[in-house]
C-alpha cells in the first residue's frame, strides 16, 4: 500500500528519497511522486506507474533540495491517474503527503470548497493540503496547523508536509497509520517503513497514534495527541542491504521460498529444549494465563488466515480447546459472543493490517482473558497492542505474496498450540514427538524444494490453463486454499479449493479436460478416501497433479504424482506448502507476470 518518505538534510536529499521509495516498491502502489524545497519555489515531480519513471523525471530535471517529501500511491479513493499521485498541494505553497483513509472527506472537501479552494484531484488526500493552507493562513505555525487539520480529521492517516515559507522544517502526524522517524547524522527522516530509509539509519523512533513532529536536519521534536512534548524510545534496528536485496535470484518471491529452511530454523531456534517447549516464549507471565485457557477465537486476513485454519485443527488434536476462526473484517460485524476464559490470537506478517489490528482493538474491549500475537515485525501496532507476541524472525519479506512469512507462522502456531497443551499439563509424549519433528522441519523443507524440477515439468500444463482447482482434505484444506491464493495473486489464473468430499456436491460439474487439479495426499486415515475423489475427476477427464506420501498410490494418467519428503503427520501442512509456492512461482514466470508486485495488491494493508 502506499508508501511515505521525508528527509531533512544538510545534503540533497532528492535521490535518497526516491531510493526510499524504491525500497517500499514492494508494498504495491500505481503512482509516485516527491515535492522538494528549493528556498523559492517547491518542485513538484508525479507520475503513473513505476518509481522508475518518476527517477527519469528526477535525472533529466536535476532539482537539488535539501527538504522533501515523496510517496508511493496505492489507490482507494480516485483512478491510478498523475494527478491523484501524491504529494499534493495547496497554492504551490503547501505539500503533503498522505497514507490512510480521510472518512470525512465528502464533508470536509465541500466546506474547503466553500472557502474558496479549488480541488485538482479526486483524492481524500488533497484536502489535508487546504487545511493545512488554511490555518496557516490564519497565522498558526506548521505544527498548529497540524494539530488544527487533526481536530478535523476522521480516519487513519500518516501525513507528512512541507511549506513554502520554512525551508528548513518538515511536519508529520500519524494516527493508526504506521510512521516512524529515523535519526541520520546532520539528518532526520520520517518514513510509512523502516525498509525506506534502513539504509541509512539504524535508529528509530515509531510515532503514537495522535503524535505530531516537527523535524529538522539537526532536531526534532514529537508532541502527543494532547500536545505536550514527550520522549520516545530510539529503537535500534540493523536492517542490511542483504535482507532487501535479490541477490542472485530472479525475485524476493523465489529468494523467499528458498530461504525457508533458514526462516523456519529461526523461528523454533531458542525456544524449545530437545522435547518440549520452553515456559514464557510469548511473554512473561504468558504460561500462567495459558493455564486458564478454555477457548481459542483467532483472526487474520489472507495467507495468515490459512495459517489459523490449520492451528485450529492442531489445537483440537494437541492441546484439546476449541478454537472459533474469523476473517479479521468480519470479526467486529458479528457481534461475538466470548466465552469465559477466551484468549484473542491474531496472525499477521506484517503487523500493520488494519482489519486484524482493528479486531484487536475491538477485543480488548471484551471479556478476553488476554491476547496473543504471531508476527513477524517486532515494531508493528499489533506486536505493540498485544498482551503478548512472538515473532517469526523469518526477516523482511519483500514479495507481495507471503512464502516464508506463512511457513514460520505456522512453525510459530505450533509452539504455541504446544505451549498451550504444556500450560494445561496435556499430551506430554506427543508434544516431545512433534519438538522433534520441529526440529528436523528445515533439513525436511529443504530436501522438498529439491523437488523443484519435477514442478518444473508441470508447470507449463498451468501456466496454458485459465482455471485450477486445489484439493485437500482436514488439516490440509487450508493449505489447499492457500496455494490456490497463491496461483491466482501470481498467475492471475483463476483457482478454488475443496475439501475433496464436497466435489460431488456441485464443483465436479466444472471438471473437463481445461481443468487442471492439484491435490494433497499425505499419508493418513483420509488417503484412500481422498484416492476415490480423485479417481471421481480422472473419470471425468480432469488431469490430476498429486503431491504424495510414497505410501500412497494412484494412477495419474498423463498428470503427475509427486512424491514428498516424510514427517511428523502434524507437521506436514507446513511441507506441502512448499512445492504449491513453487508450482505457483514457476507458472508465474511461464505467463511472464509481475510476481514481486502483482496487479492491484499491496503488501501491507493499512485500510479496512
Ligand atoms: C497473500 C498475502 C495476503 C496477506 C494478508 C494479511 O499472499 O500475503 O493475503 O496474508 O494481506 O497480511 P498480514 O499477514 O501482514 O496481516
Amino acid at each position: 500500500m502506499c508508501g511515505i518518505i521525508a528527509a531533512a538534510s544538510t545534503r540533497n536529499v532528492g535521490k535518497l528519497l526516491v531510493q526510499g521509495l524504491h525500497k517500499m516498491e514492494y508494498r504495491g502502489y500505481d503512482s509516485a511522486g516527491i515535492a522538494l524545497h528549493q528556498h523559492d519555489s517547491i518542485a513538484h515531480l508525479r507520475t503513473l506507474g513505476k518509481v522508475q519513471l518518476l527517477e527519469d523525471k528526477m535525472i533529466a530535471e536535476k532539482p537539488k533540495s535539501k527538504l522533501g517529501i515523496a510517496h508511493t500511491r496505492w489507490a482507494t479513493h480516485g483512478e491510478p491517474s498523475e494527478s491523484n499521485a501524491h504529494p499534493h498541494k495547496s497554492q504551490d505553497k503547501v505539500y503533503i503527503v498522505h497514507n490512510g483513509i480521510i472518512e470525512n472527506y465528502v464533508e470536509l472537501r465541500e466546506s474547503l470548497i466553500e472557502d474558496g479552494y479549488e480541488f485538482s484531484s479526486q483524492t481524500d488526500s488533497e484536502l489535508i493540503a487546504h487545511l493545512l493552507d488554511l490555518y496557516l493562513n490564519q497565522g498558526s505555525s506548521m505544527l498548529d496547523a497540524m494539530f488544527l487539520a487533526k481536530a478535523k480529521l476522521e480516519g487513519a492517516y500518516a501525513i507528512a508536509a512541507i511549506d513554502l515559507a520554512d525551508d528548513q522544517k518538515l511536519v508529520v502526524a500519524r494516527n493508526k497509520s504506521p510512521l516512524l522517524i529515523g535519526l541520520g547524522t546532520d539528518e532526520i527522516f520520517a518514513a510509512s517503513d523502516p525498509l525506506a530509509i534502513g539504509q541509512l539509519t539504524n535508529e528509530f523512533i515509531f510515532l503514537e497514534d495522535g503524535d505530531v513532529a516537527e523535524i529538522s536536519a539537526e532536531a526534532y521534536e514529537i508532541r502527543d495527541k494532547d500536545q505536550n512534548t514527550v520522549t520516545r524510545d530510539i529503537t535500534n534496528i540493523d536492517i542490511s542491504n542483504q535482507a532487501t536485496s535479490k541477490g542472485d535470484y530472479k525475485h524476493f518471491m523465489e529468494k523467499e521460498i528458498y530461504e525457508q529452511p533458514q526462516a523456519v530454523l529461526n523461528t523454533v531456534d531458542g525456544r524449545v529444549t530437545s522435547d518440549d517447549v520452553l515456559d514464557n516464549i510469548f511473554g512473561l507471565g504468558s504460561t500462567e494465563l495459558f493455564a486458564k485457557v478454555k477457548r481459542i477465537q483467532i483472526v487474520a486476513c489472507g495467507t495468515s488466515l490459512h495459517a489459523g485454519r490449520v492451528t485450529a485443527n492442531w489445537l483440537s488434536a494437541i492441546a484439546e480447546l476449541p478454537c472459533q476462526i474469523d476473517y479479521a473484517s468480519e470479526y467486529r460485524y458479528k457481534n461475538p459472543h466470548v466465552d469465559k476464559n477466551s484468549l484473542l490470537i491474531t496472525i499477521s506478517q506484517s503487523g500493520e493490517t488494519a482489519d486484524t489490528l482493528a479486531a484487536l482493538r475491538y477485543a480488548n474491549e471484551k471479556d478476553y482473558l488476554g491476547s496473543v500475537t504471531i508476527c513477524n515485525v517486532p515494531t508493528s501496532a499489533l506486536a505493540r497492542e498485544s498482551d503478548f507476541a512472538l515473532f517469526t524472525n523469518a526477516g523482511p519479506e519483500i514479495g507481495v505474496a507471503s512464502t516464508k512469512a506463512f511457513t514460520t507462522q505456522l512453525a510459530g502456531l505450533m509452539l504455541l498450540t504446544l505451549a498451550l497443551a504444556k500450560s494445561r499439563d496435556l499430551n506430554p509424549r506427543l508434544r516431545g514427538r512433534i519438538v522433534k519433528g520441529l526440529r528436523s522441519l528445515p533439513d525436511v523443507i529443504t530436501k522438498t524444494l529439491e523437488l523443484k524440477d519435477e514442478i518444473l515439468k508441470i508447470s507449463p500444463n498451468l501456466a496454458s490453463k485459465d482455471n485450477a482447482l486445489f484439493l485437500g482434505r482436514g488439516i490440509f484444506y487450508p493449505i489447499a486454499k492457500e496455494g490456490a491464493l497463491k496461483l491466482k495473486e501470481i498467475s492471475y489464473i483463476h483457482a478454488e479449493a475443496y475439501p475433496a468430499g464436497e466435489l460431488k456436491h456441485g464443483p465436479l460439474a466444472l471438471i473437463d479436460e481445461d481443468m487442471p487439479v492439484v491435490a494433497l495426499a499425505p499419508e493418513s486415515e483420509i488417503a484412500e478416501k481422498l484416492v476415490s475423489n480423485l479417481e471421481e475427476v480422472k473419470a471425468r477427464g480432469g488431469t490430476l497433479y498429486v503431491f504424495a506420501d510414497p505410501s500412497v498410490s494412484i494412477d495419474v494418467n498423463e498428470g503427475a504424482l509427486i512424491t514428498m519428503p516424510q514427517c511428523d503427520f502434524l507437521l506436514t501442512p507446513i511441507v506441502y506448502t512448499i512445492p504449491l509456492q513453487i508450482l505457483s512461482y514457476e507458472v508465474a514466470l511461464l505467463r511472464g507476470t509481475d510476481i514481486d508486485q502483482p496487479r492491484n495488491l499491496a503488501k501491507s494493508v493499512t485500510v479496512e
